[in-house]
């Protein structure tokens, strides 16, 4: 298989779910579909909703796959996700959080519109992601997807790995397992029901349901601990966001606690680990495995 051509094909599949699904710049109020679309069609790797079909198409989703009879198509929940993704980044740059000006090579939202608007803009993409649920997948998965996300991105995952984030900085005695809540929580959830969700769409069964969301949770944990790394080593313009703002804000991050080599360790020990788990599922999870472990030398 050629995995490049693969990623390239999901992508450009999501890049059209995202026009798609999300109401027209010019529906009104304008100012802020336009500023929904700017944050969510300034690029990004896509990486969550990309694994969200990919998962989906190895449980036979796609058109053309024997097993595909029944099941639901992926792309609105993938669309789901990435709105869930850009409105934790648009409120994670905001002024109260991490003060970003950049993200994802252009103004953040709430330098190019205003705060009111950046916040308005992440509020209505989160609502959105569940309207589009409830919208298109019949019950009883859409409430279990529902569920799925809801969860992911809630006060005991995102927004709670968010809060201990926040509570972390500048803290000198902060503890690994302090880093590790915040790490599994404020991203490797998010990456966790990408997978699972996929395998929901898939019909996957609970044991490859579990798989699924262990492999999820290695990956996530080690693509934080990567964004960690790539803060202190890389530079903004490669990142297309501020680089060196970790260090500067006194962010509790993995190369603060752990240094970089050990960082790289751990980054390493996680991807085998969702490796192994990916093996162990029916079907060739080969294009899955090969992205996830791209992830560990991947630019930014
Ligand atoms: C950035 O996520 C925030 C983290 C959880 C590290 P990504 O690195 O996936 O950002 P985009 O979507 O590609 O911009
Ligand atoms: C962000 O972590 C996690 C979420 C947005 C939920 P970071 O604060 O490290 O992400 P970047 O580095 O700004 O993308
Ligand atoms: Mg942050
Ligand atoms: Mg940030
Ligand atoms: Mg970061």
């Amino acid at each position: 298989m050629d995995f490049t051509a693969e990623l390239k094909r999901h992508v450009a599949r999501v890049e059209r779910g995202l026009d798609q699904f999300v109401p027209r710049a010019d529906t009104r109020p304008s100012r802020l579909h336009t500023a929904m679309r700017y944050s969510l069609e300034a690029g990004g790797k896509r990486l969550r909703p990309v694994l969200l079909v990919a998962t989906a198409e190895l449980f036979g989703t796609r058109d053309d796959s024997p097993l595909a009879a029944g099941k639901a198509d992926a792309l609105a929940a993938a669309v789901a996700l990435e709105c869930v993704h850009t409105y934790s980044l648009i409120h994670d740059d905001l002024p109260c959080m991490d003060n970003d000006d950049l993200r994802r090579g252009r103004p953040t939202a709430h330098k190019q519109f205003d705060e009111a608007t950046a916040l308005l803009a992440g509020d209505a993409l989160l609502t959105h992601a569940f309207a589009l649920l409830g919208e298109n997948y019949p019950d009883p998965l859409a409430a279990t997807l529902v569920r799925e996300l809801a969860n992911a991105a809630g006060s005991r995952h995102l927004i709670g790995g968010q809060m201990e984030d926040l509570l972390a900085e500048k803290k000198s005695d902060a503890t690994p397992d302090e880093l590790e809540f915040i790490h599994l929580n404020k991203t490797a959830a998010m990456i966790e029901a990408a997978l699972v969700m996929g395998g929901l769409i898939g019909q996957a069964n609970e044991d490859a349901i579990t798989t699924l969301r262990r492999a999820g949770r290695h990956l996530g944990l080690a693509f934080q601990i990567v964004d960690d790394i790539l803060d202190a080593t890389s530079d903004t313009a490669t990142l297309g966001k501020t680089a060196g703002k970790d260090l500067k804000a006194g962010k509790t991050t993995f190369v603060k606690l752990h240094g970089l080599d050990a960082s790289r360790r751990f980054a390493q020990t996680n991807t085998q680990s969702a490796a192994e788990a990916l093996r162990t599922l029916p079907g060739d999870a080969s294009f899955l495995t090969w992205l996830g472990t791209s992830l560990g030398s991947r630019p930014k």
